[in-house]
């Protein structure tokens, strides 16, 4: 499905004026108030903020997880607002490559099968999808723990494996919410390392965290505050 029409423009998201309320019976909440926001090919950027002030409200609109009720929001020159559910889920699989605090692995399936799923969805061939996942193990460190479950192997296993996942159909956009957040400081300083490396050589990434010394990871912090940015940092010309 190469039908979507893109635009060769430098920009991966391009939000402007994004609104959403979650009705929940009665009450009705504003979690995103008028979010202006643009991140450029290869930016590494953190979003922090108190808790509820709508992080992930944010990344599940970008992340295609959740709608926006109001603005416009293109990815990767896609204008998001049209798109049906197949579309949208398409888009998901290939253009975004997921982190989560609770790795999201399955179970049943050893490391490789794990990194092999979107490329199930994305229909490519068995022989392929075991030579790309290993492949990308081998790039997170985990050549020789691709036959392990996920239950034999350390949390900061389970995140790298993870990450192999997200990056295995080589998407436009890393997208972590909180991805250190169930790890120990050690491993939660490989897997920064990790990101790091893969931001240099060119993946674009967003990350939330609540801590500071993972933050510092990014070049650009973008701080939230109900619902609304904040201020924004950035050491682009600090480096
Ligand atoms: N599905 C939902 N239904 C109703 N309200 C929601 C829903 N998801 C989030 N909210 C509310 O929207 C606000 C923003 O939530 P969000 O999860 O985006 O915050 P967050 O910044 O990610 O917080 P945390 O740091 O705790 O993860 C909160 O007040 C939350 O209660
Ligand atoms: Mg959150």
């Amino acid at each position: 499905m190469d039908n979507f029409e893109k635009s060769d423009s430098n920009i991966v998201i391009n939000m402007r004026d994004v609104w959403k309320t979650y009705q929940t019976g009665e009450v009705s909440l504003t979690a995103l108030k008028g979010i202006d926001l643009q991140v450029q090919k290869g930016e590494f950027t953190a979003i922090m903020g108190p808790s509820g002030s709508g992080k992930s409200t944010l990344m599940n609109v970008i992340g295609c997880l959740d709608q926006k009720d109001q603005g416009s929001y293109e990815l990767n020159g896609i204008a998001i607002n049209e798109l049906d559910a197949n579309e949208l889920a398409r888009i998901r699989n290939e253009e975004i490559g997921f982190v989560f605090q609770s790795f999201n692995l399955l179970a049943k399936l050893n490391l490789r099968e794990n990194v092999e799923l979107p490329m199930i969805y994305a229909g490519i061939s068995r022989k392929e999808r075991s030579q790309r996942a290993m492949e990308a193990l081998r790039s997170v460190g985990l050549a020789d723990w691709a036959r392990h479950k996920p239950n034999e192997v350390s949390g900061g296993q389970k995140q790298r494996a993870a990450i192999a996942r997200a990056i295995v159909l080589k998407p436009a956009l890393i997208m972590a919410d909180e991805p250190t957040g169930n790890l120990d400081s050690k491993s939660s300083h490989e897997i920064m390392q990790l990101f790091r490396e893969l931001n240099e050589a060119g993946t674009t990434i967003i990350l939330i965290t609540h801590e500071a010394d993972i933050a510092e990871y990014a070049r650009r912090i973008i701080h939230f505050s109900d619902a609304r940015i904040a201020r924004e940092e950035d050491k682009t010309n600090v480096l």
